[in-house]
């Protein structure tokens, strides 16, 4: 696993969402609720990596090549049988830091 100083807090704003790369991941951070949430930048449904480029209302992430929708507060789909693989995300000192696994 590998700690990544991912971006500062004041990068993301109230309900909006972002991708990064780090340590080879395509990472999507998502400002919901007051806190972030992060996750491959990687549909379940075609394992397609453009969630970045679908609309994010309200905590839900909808995947803009088929309509797969994901409530980013638990990472499963609201409309379809798939799950996010999510990874550990905290704001620390303006700063968030994301846990990425081991590459494989
Ligand atoms: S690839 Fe995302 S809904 Fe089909």
């Amino acid at each position: 696993m590998a700690v990544v100083d991912l971006c500062g807090a004041d990068e993301l704003r109230p309900g909006e969402r972002r991708r990064y790369y780090a340590e080879g991941e395509n990472i999507i951070l998502c400002s919901v609720d007051g806190t972030v949430a992060a996750f491959r930048n990687r549909c379940p449904h075609q394992r397609v990596e453009l969630l970045h480029e679908g609309s994010f209302t309200d905590g839900v992430l909808t995947c803009p090549m088929h309509g797969w929708a994901f409530d980013v507060r638990t990472g499963r789909s609201l409309n379809a049988s798939g799950q996010l693989t999510r990874f550990p995300a905290e704001v620390r000192n303006g700063r968030v830091f994301v846990t990425l696994p081991d590459p494989w």
